[in-house]
């Protein structure tokens, strides 16, 4: 993993960019990986401005989603599909048919997690795959305990992701769902490129175990450790720095 500590969390979105125009420049078809959450947030905007005022263009690049919650409504607007649409391609000409989810109102669940995982075996591999960090160590939705050899499955989220993502639902843990599908760790593993967004203080105590404490499934984002193609983007607040 090459770690690269920024002054600001715009710096992090910037280099995280720079990252994305490389790849679209180069391979305007690319599939790109996609994640919520909050992290993520400044880079879409980023690419956003990029597209509006440098012509960077994302027509013909394809995006997977690395999880969807199970139970909200299709039309919900935290439902990531919608999230991802709203912040993301509608806002850098990416067509809604280029924006692949998993099928979480499927009857059978665990064929649609697997058609998933074949979906994105048809369509890769992932050019650049962005995450974010869960406080507890979780990427995608793989918790701590997922298995490294982990695919595209149905997961429960522990009550700490609840609570961190009860700010999306008005601060009502009691709407946020339970359950999602999550891209495994091993699907996430076979992208070329990986770029881990940490900022602000609340990702400290996470940041520190990714990177100095033992490689374990009690956190997952350790087996990032494991793929030479990782760059981990921090802020100083998230490094423990004064900002
Ligand atoms: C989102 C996702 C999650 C988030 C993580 C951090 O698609 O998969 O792993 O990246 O929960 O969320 P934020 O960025 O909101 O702190």
């Amino acid at each position: 993993m090459d770690v690269r500590v920024l002054d600001t969390p715009g710096d992090v979105a910037r280099a995280a960019a720079d990252a994305f125009e490389a790849v679209v420049r180069c391979t305007p078809e690319a599939l790109l990986g996609l994640a919520t959450g909050s992290t993520p947030l400044a880079l879409y905007d980023e690419l956003a401005r990029r597209h509006a005022s440098e012509g960077l263009y994302f027509a013909r690049a394809q995006g997977v989603l690395l999880d969807e919650y199970v139970g909200l409504p299709a039309g919900h607007p935290e439902r990531y599909r919608n999230v991802i649409l709203r912040e993301f391609a509608d806002r850098v000409g990416m067509p809604a048919a280029n924006v692949h989810s998993p099928e979480v109102d499927a009857v059978d669940l665990a064929a649609a997690c697997e058609a998933y995982e074949d979906e994105i075996d048809r369509l890769g591999p992932v050019a650049l795959q962005v995450l974010g960090l869960g406080s507890d160590g979780h990427i995608a939705f793989n918790m701590p305990g997922s298995l490294a050899g982990s695919r595209t499955r149905r997961t429960a989220l522990t009550e700490q992701t609840v609570q961190d993502n009860a700010r999306f639902f008005d601060g009502d843990a009691d709407r946020v769902p339970r359950e999602a599908v999550t891209q495994g760790l091993a699907t996430i593993l076979r992208s070329e490129g990986i770029v881990l967004l940490v900022t602000g203080h609340r990702k400290a105590e996470a940041l520190d175990a990714l990177l100095s404490g033992p490689a374990t499934e009690a956190m997952p984002a350790t087996v990032l450790r494991t793929h030479a193609g990782t760059t981990v983007l921090v802020d100083r607040a998230a490094a423990g720095l004064s900002a």
